[in-house]
């Protein structure tokens, strides 16, 4: 295996007890997943969910690695996109996964996106009252973000991930050689939640981050570090607070603001989610400079990041309409996050010093989105 490996691979432990878990990164980590299923539940079946997308590419690597350590393993097969999260396949996967007998025990494999790691994880929480699982992200988003922590959900008719568990994997193995094969619209994207680690909490990483994008961007070992750096950040994060009633709300900076832009286009192909949330890092920053929390220029730092590797940091960087103020603020107040009417926004007095803010006026936040909107 190591002849594959440029460098040894990263292993970061998630510490919850007896939900403790290890995080692997490294390139050409997916030729080692047979033996490191093995070691980690000997005789366990696999069931593999994943999307088309994925499976076109990925699945048979996959395969032949389980099958090389004589595992047994079936497959369950989505639609791409973010349709999959749904209750019509979610029943699909469950009873699938149910008629290929897999049994407590057994293991549930999460091959894809964050809409296969939440879809796979939630079936994986309730089938037989509950399946261990392991992530194996193959978008930059899913490495750096989704697949650890043990969030998992589908869609309502309501609003996003509203039906969901809390439910750890048991391990996550991220090969950053999967990123090859993503889009690089999709890779810019999930780029915007590394910044945000940066952004939320950590300055120096910030700055490596201002020298080294294009290596991430082109698949170097600067990859696996800013995985691993974005990765040890969120376990630190979610082994102080798992179900997110204090520190972890800091991993929601710029997704306000973001998840109001998001719905306000649909969830669409018009704005990818790290797009969104890139728009709102840059919108906090500036509110909060407005607020006198941190220097002008600090804010515009942050932001000439975001718009130097092909984010959007403005609402005129969003193609077509945009909804009124008003409305906006609806989406905003209708924020899962919401307490008593009021979202909570994480404002920051620098960059790596995010902080939360429940306090914030809702006639200063529309006065500020007044003033960006009429720029368009
Ligand atoms: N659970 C959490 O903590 C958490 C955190 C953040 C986001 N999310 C969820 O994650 C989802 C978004 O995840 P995403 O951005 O990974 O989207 P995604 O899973 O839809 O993947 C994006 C696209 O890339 C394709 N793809 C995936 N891997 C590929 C690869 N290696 N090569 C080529 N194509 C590939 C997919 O088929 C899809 O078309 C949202 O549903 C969001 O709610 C969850
Ligand atoms: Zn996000």
């Amino acid at each position: 295996m190591t002849a594959l490996l440029r460098t040894d691979p990263a292993t970061i432990r998630v510490a919850l007890g007896a939900r403790s878990y290890d995080i692997v990164i490294g390139r050409g980590l997916i030729a080692s997943l047979g033996m490191r299923v093995a070691a980690l539940r000997a005789g366990a079946n696999v069931a593999i969910v994943t999307d088309e997308n994925v499976a076109r590419l990925h699945l048979a690597a996959v395969e032949a690695a389980l099958a090389g350590s004589a595992i047994a393993a079936s497959r369950i097969i989505v639609s791409p996109g973010e349709g999959a999260k749904n209750f019509r396949v979610f029943e699909q996967v469950c009873e699938q996964m149910i008629a290929a007998r897999v049994e407590r025990g057994d293991l549930v494999l999460a091959l894809g996106g964050g809409v296969v790691g939440d879809l796979a994880g939630f079936v994986a929480s309730v089938v037989r009252r509950g399946l261990d699982y392991v992530q194996v992200p193959t978008t930059l988003l899913a490495q750096v973000d989704s697949s650890v922590g043990g969030k998992t959900a589908i869609n309502s008719a309501h609003g996003k991930n509203l039906i969901g568990a809390f439910h750890q994997p048991v391990l996550v193995v991220a090969d950053t050689a999967a990123l090859d094969t993503l889009p690089a619209r999709e890779f810019r994207s999930g780029y915007a939640e590394v910044a945000k680690y940066a952004l939320l909490g950590d300055a120096a990483f910030f700055s490596w981050l201002e020298t080294n994008w294009r290596e991430v961007f082109n698949g170097g070992p600067a990859r696996e570090h800013a995985i691993a750096v974005c990765c040890r950040a969120k376990a630190a994060i979610v082994a102080r607070d798992e179900r997110e009633t204090g520190d972890r709300q800091l991993l929601n900076l710029g997704h306000t603001f973001g998840h109001a832009l998001e719905a306000a286009t649909g969830f669409s192909e018009r704005l990818l989610h790290g797009e969104a949330v890139a728009a709102g890092m840059a919108l906090a920053f500036e509110f909060s400079a407005r607020r006198s929390l941190l220097p002008a220029a600090e804010a515009e730092r942050a932001i000439r990041h975001l718009a130097e590797v092909g984010l959007p940091t403005e609402p005129q960087d969003i193609a077509g309409e945009l909804p009124s103020v008003d409305r906006l603020m609806d989406l905003m107040a209708q924020d899962k996050k919401i307490k008593r009417g009021m979202p909570t926004f994480i404002l920051t007095r620098g960059i790596g010093a995010a902080f939360v803010d429940s306090g914030v006026d809702a006639g200063d936040v529309r006065a500020f989105l007044g003033e960006k909107l009429a720029k368009r």
